[in-house]
């Protein structure tokens, strides 16, 4: 487990996933990789020490990615950055899954951020609903929106899912995992 600062969370991450290419520096060294699960696509960057220790591998190889998941709470992004890469034949396992993603919901979750709402949690709302996205890894096809006052302050926190236009009220932290859960459904993670 790694250590986390203020509005940051860092753990350990462990994936595997097809190799799909490698992004290189100016230098000309392998700076990140790409991959894909059933759950999407990923760009991992390289601790510098695995640059040059890189094992052979080809697009389209099946790897298991070992390394650090650092989520900003702050910005809404996270990265992974991987310190072992191994090709799965190399750890006998047999892929199990395909690389194609799922078709999933896309949306967006809009969250009043002004003072009334703000005073009534939506900022830790605002968090619970960062985190849910990372953990479930729907980055991708989820995005959350801050918004200015939705109306109805003295209900809040106030939120808006899209498409669906639903409306929810005085929402906790607890039922905004619930509610991404619920509206984009999340795939279940098997390490
Ligand atoms: S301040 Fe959030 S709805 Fe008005």
């Amino acid at each position: 487990m790694g250590k986390s600062k203020k509005y940051q969370s860092v753990s350990d991450f462990n994936l595997d996933a097809q190799l799909l290419g490698f992004i290189f520096k100016g230098s000309g060294k392998v700076k990140s990789i790409r991959v894909a699960t059933d759950r999407g696509v990923w760009a991992i960057k390289l601790e510098k020490s695995l640059r040059s220790e890189l094992p052979a591998l080809q697009p389209g190889d099946w790897v298991r990615v070992r390394g650090e998941k650092t989520i900003d709470f702050k910005k809404g992004k996270s990265k992974l950055k991987a310190w072992d890469i191994l090709p799965l034949a190399d750890v006998g396992k047999e892929p199990i899954a395909s690389p194609a993603p799922k078709k999933a919901p896309v949306g967006k979750v809009l969250i009043c951020q002004k003072s009334s709402c703000c005073k009534r949690g939506a900022k830790a709302v605002l968090g619970a609903l960062e985190n849910r996205i990372e953990e479930s890894q729907l980055g991708d096809r989820v995005r959350i929106q801050k918004t200015g006052c939705l109306k109805g302050c003295k209900r809040g926190p106030n939120l808006v899912v899209v498409p669906d236009k639903t409306r929810y009220e005085k929402v906790t932290p607890e039922e905004a995992g619930n509610l991404v859960d619920r509206h984009f459904g999340t795939v279940s993670t098997e390490e």
